[in-house]
């Protein structure tokens, strides 16, 4: 694998971010961009002029811009974030893309398999870096959690933990109901449902822990105002491994799994984001029921976007770069390109009551 430019290494100009949507989540995201070094935000669009340059003014960007073609044409514009609810993740990453713009886009990256698979071919034609904004696989401690999976039945260094073979992993990620009217997550017709919104999180840490997919999935689900809002699913992965994970809308805040070896497990109840004021937090579980908690400090959105220029200036420094079969990048597009594959196989299985084989 190609080694990865240290985020430290970032080379001068900044990458100037244009932003697609001024909903919640471009709140965070627009400071987290504007504090990481290398990078700042040129321009937001959305779709109503006052908007635009009401949220330019109130987060100090210098151009509220009425469109979101509008935008993404922008000379000042090297990459675009994404902010739009999922129905819409395709059409604008695309754009984005042909317009020779890097791209961070929201999860989940679209609605469907084959439009994720597009998505990622137009980016990759186009020579331009894409990155779904799935934080919590840059927070340092997910790299321990890799190093642990990796190493599970030959623990090597410091802190490090035999969990034996991996038997059963399982995942839950909820909130109770936190819609105001007219929200997105509600509405079929925009990617709504808590499969797309918080399965991206369960079903994609299944599918990281093994590092792959599973050959079964059966699923079932409770169904609200036409969106799934309590999904339930059993897997089959290789190597005798089986999973379970739910997702739901109507349950307290859950962001927790549990890797369960032969020898020890490793529980986290944070995982997509650490608890308000406190650092990521988990334990490992040994058969003899001695515990061993571990915590760690990290901005892991700083981390996914500073991951984003190292790959932008390793391309700028090294074009052949583009045509390697292995990148820095390749784990994370298959990642997200698998995860969007799992959530369809979970909401076939939903559908038509059935075992889907994948
Ligand atoms: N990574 C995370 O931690 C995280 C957290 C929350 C959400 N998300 C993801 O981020 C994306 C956006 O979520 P959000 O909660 O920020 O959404 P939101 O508050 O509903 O905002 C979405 C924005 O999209 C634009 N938009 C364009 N067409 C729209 C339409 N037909 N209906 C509604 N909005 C439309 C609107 O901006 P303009 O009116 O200004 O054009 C709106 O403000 C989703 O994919 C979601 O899953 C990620």
């Amino acid at each position: 694998m190609t080694p990865e430019t240290a985020p430290s290494e970032h080379a001068s100009p900044p990458i100037r971010f244009g932003i697609l949507g001024t909903g919640r989540i471009t709140r965070r995201l627009v400071a987290d961009l504007q504090s990481t070094p290398g990078a700042n935000v040129s321009a937001i669009a959305s779709r109503t002029s006052e908007r635009a340059r009401w949220y330019a003014d109130s987060y100090g960007i210098a151009n509220g811009v009425e469109g979101y073609s509008e935008l993404i044409q922008r000379d000042d514009v090297d990459a675009v974030y994404v902010a739009l609810p999922p129905s819409l993740h395709e059409e604008w990453m695309m754009a984005a893309a042909q317009a020779g713009k890097h791209v961070l886009c929201e999860k989940p990256l679209a609605t469907d398999s084959a439009a994720t698979q597009r998505m990622a071919d137009t980016c990759q034609q186009a020579n331009v870096h894409w990155l779904d904004a799935t934080a919590w696989l840059h927070h340092d401690r997910t790299d321990l959690f890799r190093t642990w999976l990796a190493n599970a039945t030959a623990p090597q260094g410091e802190n490090a933990f035999r969990l034996g073979a991996l038997r059963h992993v399982s995942s839950a990620v909820s909130f109770f109901n936190p819609f105001q009217s007219g929200d997105h997550r509600q509405d079929a017709s925009l990617g709504g449902g808590c499969l797309l919104d918080l399965g991206w999180y369960a079903a994609g840490m299944l599918r990281f822990a093994n590092n792959g997919l599973p050959q079964t999935v059966q699923a079932q689900c409770v169904m609200r105002g036409g969106v799934p809002y309590r999904v339930t699913a059993m897997m089959d992965f290789p190597n005798d491994v089986s999973a379970t994970m739910s997702c739901a809308f109507d349950t307290a805040t859950r962001k927790w799994f549990e890797i369960a070896g032969e020898e020890a497990s490793i529980v986290c109840d944070d995982f997509t984001r650490p608890w308000p004021d406190k650092p990521a937090r988990g334990w490992v579980h040994e058969a003899s029921g001695k515990v061993h908690p571990f915590s760690c400090e990290c901005h892991q959105e700083h981390r996914m976007i500073e991951r984003l220029l190292g790959w932008i200036d390793s391309t700028q420094e090294d074009a052949s770069l583009w045509q390697s079969a292995e990148t820095p990048w390749s784990d994370y597009h298959r990642q997200a390109i698998e995860t969007q594959r799992l959530l369809e196989a979970i909401e076939t299985s939903m559908k038509n009551q059935q075992t889907v084989t994948l």
